[in-house]
């Protein structure tokens, strides 16, 4: 999607991307639970997305209805696992 589609987004509708590390990594086993419950929530809410995860990086696009959004983010930012969370858009 490009910044000016991103722009033209109905106003009910958020897209925040952000960019975090996780400096001791995630181990596979965490990867695949955290895909899987990621995956539940995000679909039972109207949210998609996607996870680029180059670690230690990783840059997340999360997009759909505002106030799930936007409680999934609080949500992501109070995780432990992220460290030096940056807001993107
Ligand atoms: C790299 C990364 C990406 C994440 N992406 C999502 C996601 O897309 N959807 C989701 O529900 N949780 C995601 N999480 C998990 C959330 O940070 C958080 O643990 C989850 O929403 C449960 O929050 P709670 O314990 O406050 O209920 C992600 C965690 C990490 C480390």
């Amino acid at each position: 999607m490009t910044s000016d589609q991103i722009d033209d987004l109905p106003s009910a509708l958020r897209c925040i991307v952000y960019s975090s590390t996780q400096p001791h990594g995630l181990s596979q086993a965490a990867l695949v639970a955290l895909a899987a419950a990621a995956a539940a929530y995000n679909a039972a809410h109207g949210i998609t997305g996607q996870l680029l995860h180059m670690p230690p990086y990783c840059l997340h696009v999360l997009e759909g209805p505002a106030e799930p959004v936007e409680n999934l983010f609080a949500a992501i930012q109070a995780d432990p696992r992220h460290h030096g969370l940056r807001l993107e858009r």
